[in-house]
């Protein structure tokens, strides 16, 4: 986007506002900070500004209020100071100025969003003169905002949040400086299956937690009583642990975890041996041992790349592993990057931003990069520049 003349030209910008929102309320609004850079950037080129987003997944073809970017309009103008109108029809054309920007009502309200539908996409493309994909987050999908678009538009480009996302990911994963270290937590393994088999063929080591860890404990034969795990997939853990061996990479064990007889706020906890866990007690965390020894790991690594607290931090009792780890991630030279929904509400609690490296505002699309997958909207931008 920087590289071309905006001045006094009619700006589509595709961003992810997908924020979340709590009683009218936004809970969290890093993708609205991380989307300001592009927007004013263009606003200072002079641009007439129109910006796009869905938000959640409503019902396609009408309107609902419970959908609508409202919040978000009113918090963007406050952000770059200035008045952000919220345009509710738009596909026949929109009214706005140079210098002056707009919001687009959730896309996804527009029936033939999520099909990715040409007609949809063609009007899209008849609002501007530069359609700007700079939706990291949505840039796995293939929708008319983030990828039919693409083909129609006068003129597409990526935008400098999108391609801060690329080079970021790029350097940890694709030429990282080694050790490269992966933590993957989450509670199962089934739905992160794709991530560990395909980080195993890249990393140095791979540190699992929650659920997955327990499947992982429960494979090398330790009892893991009532915690949550997959018995449908200890073999799979065995494999992946068996293929990380094979090209000299890590899979580490915890030696000692926390325990509780109950998944509560209430739970007393329990440091135990990970031989040790009784039968009527769930893993919830990593233990101190556990904790210290990860954190040399981290303190030893070139890059860290982390997705998933490793125990139940939302219950203070279970959050020292998630903190000591977030707090060896911020403190090591190594470049890092987080990213995920859970992943950046701990790095809020134990108020870890300034050390991390980069902070992702992907959740399924930075899985899915992690996963070694092209993005489609990248893709098209790539196609549509060759
Ligand atoms: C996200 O929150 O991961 C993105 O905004 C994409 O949302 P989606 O999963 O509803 O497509």
């Amino acid at each position: 986007m920087s590289d071309l003349d905006l001045a006094g030209k009619r700006v589509l910008i595709r961003e992810d506002l997908n924020v979340p929102i709590k009683d009218g309320r936004i809970t969290s609004e890093q993708r609205i900070q991380a989307a300001l850079p592009t927007l004013q950037a263009a606003l200072q080129a002079n641009a007439a500004v129109m910006v796009l987003s869905h938000l959640g997944r409503p019902v396609e073809g009408s309107f609902s209020e419970a959908d609508s970017l409202a919040p978000v309009a009113q918090r963007l103008g406050e952000l770059l100071d200035r008045e952000v109108r919220l345009v509710r029809d738009y596909l026949d054309g929109v009214e706005v100025a140079p210098g002056e920007l707009v919001l687009l009502e959730n896309c996804r309200m527009n029936a033939g969003e999520k099909s990715d539908d040409e007609a949809l996409a063609r009007r899209y493309a008849a609002l501007c003169d530069v359609f700007v994909m700079d939706a990291f987050g949505t840039a796995h999908r293939a929708q008319a905002s983030t990828h039919g678009v693409i083909h129609f538009a006068p003129v597409a480009c990526g935008g400098p949040l999108l391609m801060a996302e690329l080079d970021a990911l790029g350097k940890a994963l694709l030429e990282p400086e080694r050790p490269l270290l992966a933590i993957v937590a989450g509670s199962k393994v089934s739905t992160k299956l794709e991530l560990l088999s395909s980080l195993v063929s890249k990393v140095d080591q791979l540190i699992v937690g929650g659920g997955i860890a327990n499947t992982f404990i429960a494979a090398v034969g330790h009892r893991v009583g009532k915690s949550l795990y997959e018995p449908d997939l200890v073999a799979t853990a065995h494999k992946i642990m068996a293929d990380a061996k094979a090209r000299g990479a890590d899979i580490p064990i915890p030696v000692d975890v926390v325990v509780a007889s109950e998944f509560s706020a209430s739970a007393i906890a329990h440091v135990r041996r990970v031989d040790e866990v009784g039968e009527d007690e769930m893993i919830l965390d990593i233990g101190p041992e556990t904790a210290a020894r990860y954190g040399g790991m981290v303190s030893r690594a070139g890059s860290v790349v982390w997705n998933g607290p490793v125990g139940v931090f939302e219950f203070d009792q279970f959050g020292h592993g998630t903190e000591s780890l977030a707090k060896s991630i911020a403190g090591s030279r190594a470049f890092s990057i987080a990213g995920g929904g859970d992943t950046l509400a701990a790095v809020d609690k134990y108020g870890v931003a300034s050390g991390i490296s980069y902070i992702s505002t992907g959740g399924g699309a930075f899985l899915e990069f992690c996963e070694g997958k092209e993005l489609p909207a990248v893709t098209a931008l790539r196609a549509r520049a060759a």
